[in-house]
């Protein structure tokens, strides 16, 4: 049995492919997307309950091996699967997209991780923080007239800091989309995890488009492991296991 670990649009074209080529697979989502997409395979959400218990799963339903198609920032995630992988004798592959690079144009700033941010917030900006909520709280409060946290869910709690706003959307959005959004919002600033991938780019064309400079986060560090990045290398990893 294979497990696909999903939490990126990879894992979602992964899970299609290999229902479609009937290799036996189970998906893991972390569950922190409220009702998120059905994925073509059988989903099981939600954290293991930390390492030991993620090795508990993989014994008591037989995993043989794992894809790691996690987003490229969860990466504790995509650690510790590649460690117990290796002690457990596993083979381990992660899918990981290349990150995005700036071109002609951009006005990037990068910085080594979301509490880096403050520090780069340019003094009575309004900031747009397309990095989600579970970034915010490493992010802190910003020196800004006014911070915009897009997330896809509905604000279970008000936001965390003064001058502050949730607003709500679900990925993905177009150029004009994004163009039309940061000038009615009068953005000055963006924030943006490199994340990589076609979908998401989007927000930077705009920016670049509108001259908004960037902040863009860069990515945590990935596991010592094995490593493709695109899905059609993926699938022919699979392939090559015994099923
Ligand atoms: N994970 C995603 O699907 C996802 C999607 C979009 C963006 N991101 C971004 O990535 C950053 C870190 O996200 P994160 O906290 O999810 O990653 P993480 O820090 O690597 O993982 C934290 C914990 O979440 C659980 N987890 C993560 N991926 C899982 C999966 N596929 N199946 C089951 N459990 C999973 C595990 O919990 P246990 O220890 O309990 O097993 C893991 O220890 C955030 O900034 C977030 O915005 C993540």
């Amino acid at each position: 049995m294979l497990l696909l670990l999903a939490g990126s649009g990879e894992a979602r074209t992964l899970a299609q492919e290999l229902a479609d080529a009937a290799i036996p697979a189970v998906a893991s989502l972390a569950g922190v997307t409220r009702a998120p997409a059905a994925l073509a395979l059988p989903t099981r959400s939600g954290g293991f309950g930390g390492a030991q218990a993620f090795e508990t799963y993989l014994r008591a339903h037989s995993i043989t091996a794992i894809l790691d198609a996690t987003h490229p920032f969860a990466a504790r995630m995509s650690r510790r699967s590649a460690e117990i992988a290796a002690k457990l004798g596993l083979p381990y592959l992660q899918v990981l997209r290349p990150a995005w690079q700036p071109g002609p144009g951009d006005n990037w700033t990068l910085v080594a991780d979301e509490e880096s941010i403050a520090a780069h917030v340019i003094p009575g900006s309004t900031v747009f923080l397309a990095t989600g909520r579970q970034s915010l709280i490493r992010i802190g409060p910003l020196a800004a007239r006014r911070a915009i946290c897009r997330q896809i869910d509905r604000p279970d709690a008000p936001y965390p800091f003064a001058d502050g706003d949730f607003m709500i959307g679900r990925p993905p959005f177009s150029v004009a989309h994004e163009a039309a959004l940061f000038s009615r919002l009068g953005v000055n600033q963006l924030v943006v995890k490199n994340a990589g991938g076609d979908a998401s780019a989007t927000k930077l064309t705009a920016a670049r488009d509108l001259g908004i400079p960037v902040l863009m986060i860069q990515r945590p560090p990935q596991p010592d492991a094995e490593r493709v990045d695109n899905c059609a290398e993926a699938m022919a990893w699979v392939r090559g296991l015994k099923w």
